[in-house]
């Protein structure tokens, strides 16, 4: 019976289907994180932190921030030092060492850092985590919901890596370089910084140069700005305002009285907004572009890290199986126990 059982689940899942074979504990727990968003198996936590979209997590909600966009800036920090020649850098957790640089100015960092800390364990990194947050995030963000490809198996610095991460203030030849470093050309930089810059907020506190005090209201202390009319939808709302002039303009870093600060516009227009008007394409153009960007840039790791296969939604799952000898009255019994949890097809 036991046998029979487990064979089954060994055929379901076997490599013509796409899916791993059970059990593996890296894919176990970030499938788990990843699937487990509704509720089952204490898997919801992720989702909670970041539901709605404008929810912050770590704090009073008059502050102006937002979880889920400060995830996937920490996703990019991470990221942002790559160094793909040398193969050092990328998404590496490395970020946890660099909170105190002034290119990593807000809260964001250890604001994230701290919720990803207690899923930690010796089958999923920090790295690993940072990547999970912003396939959630943008997930969360968006519907239909988008799926942006994650695998695992990223391993964690144990310290600072290279400087780098393009502030506001950076000349957009330096700025390109950096991205080049990591492996982004021109078209690619405007790409992941718009889809980026789709969510979240400019901030008064951590970014006076950027945002003048006139933000900070009661409700909204951090002085927060949006960085277009839909802070809480994952659009291509942020490329079309930009192009039209309407709304919120791109951003503060677009529209900062300060022009030394307009990282974004410098950005934008460094191929003549070629690269904006392509994405304003439609909905649908924008979401495929941002998907293959976040996906690669989730892939940035270390030459010494070897990822995982695309993590696929198991469609049968054994949770918490156990196996126990019990005695009772009439003899000894074998007890198979626990879940198998039967995924409704996802889309
Ligand atoms: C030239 C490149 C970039 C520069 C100079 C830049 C700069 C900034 C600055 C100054 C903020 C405000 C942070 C705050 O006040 O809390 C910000 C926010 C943000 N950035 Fe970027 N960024 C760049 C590229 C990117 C990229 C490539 C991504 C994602 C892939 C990204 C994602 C975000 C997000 C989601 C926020 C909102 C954070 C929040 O609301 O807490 N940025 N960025
Ligand atoms: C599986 O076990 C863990 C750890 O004891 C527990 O937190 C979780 O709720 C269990 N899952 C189910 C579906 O009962
Ligand atoms: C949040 O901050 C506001 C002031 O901005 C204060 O009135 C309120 O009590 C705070 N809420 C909590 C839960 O701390
Ligand atoms: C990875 O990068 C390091 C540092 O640049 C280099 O010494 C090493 O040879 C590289 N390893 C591989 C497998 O490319
Ligand atoms: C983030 O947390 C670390 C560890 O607690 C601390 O050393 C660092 O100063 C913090 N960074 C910021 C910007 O608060
Ligand atoms: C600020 O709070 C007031 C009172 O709760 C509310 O009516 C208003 O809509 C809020 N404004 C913003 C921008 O959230
Ligand atoms: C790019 O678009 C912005 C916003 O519409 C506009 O202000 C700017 O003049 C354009 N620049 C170029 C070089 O096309
Ligand atoms: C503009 O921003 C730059 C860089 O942060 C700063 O040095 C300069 O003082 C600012 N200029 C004004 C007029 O605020």
């Amino acid at each position: 019976m036991i046998s029979l059982l487990i064979f089954t689940l060994t055929l379901l899942t076997s490599p013509g289907y796409s899916t791993y074979v059970w059990p593996n504990h890296l894919y176990d727990e970030l499938e788990h994180l990843l699937v487990d968003q509704e509720g089952f198996n204490n898997g919801a936590d992720f989702k909670r932190a970041i539901t709605p979209c404008t929810y912050y997590v770590n704090g009073n909600q008059t502050l102006g921030r937002m979880t889920a966009a400060q995830w996937l800036r920490t996703a990019f920090h991470d990221f942002a030092t790559a160094d793909v020649a040398a193969g050092t850098g990328g998404m590496d957790a490395s970020i946890g060492w660099e909170t105190d640089r002034p290119e990593n100015v807000g809260s964001a960092f250890n604001d994230s850092l701290s919720f990803f800390a207690p899923f930690v364990n010796q089958h999923v990194s920090m790295a690993d985590l940072i990547a999970l947050s912003v396939v959630i995030s943008v997930g969360v963000c968006s519907s239909p919901n988008i799926h942006i490809p994650l695998r695992g198996g990223r391993v964690d610095a144990s310290e600072g890596g290279t400087f780098g991460v393009p502030e506001p203030e950076t000349d957009i030849q330096t700025t390109l370089n950096q991205f080049a470093q990591a492996g982004f050309n021109q078209q690619d930089a405007i790409g992941l910084t718009a889809c980026g810059h789709t969510l979240g907020n400019v901030h008064h506190a951590g970014f006076p140069q950027v945002v003048g005090p006139e933000a900070v209201t009661p409700n909204n202390t951090g002085g927060g700005v949006h960085f277009d009319s839909t802070v809480d939808v994952f659009d291509v709302l942020v490329v079309n305002e930009y192009l039209a002039g309407n709304g919120q303009r791109g951003g503060p870093l677009v529209t900062s009285d300060n022009v030394t600060v307009r990282s974004d516009l410098r950005l934008y227009t460094s191929d003549n907004n070629i690269t904006m008007e392509g994405l304003s394409d439609s909905q649908e153009h924008f979401v495929s572009e941002c998907v293959s960007l976040f996906a690669r840039m989730l892939d940035t790791v270390p030459n010494s890290t070897t990822l995982s296969d695309v993590i696929i939604p198991l469609e049968l799952k054994p949770v918490n199986i156990t196996l126990d000898f019990v005695e009772d009255e009439t003899g000894f019994h074998t007890v198979f126990a626990g879940y198998i949890r039967v995924s409704a097809h996802r889309c």
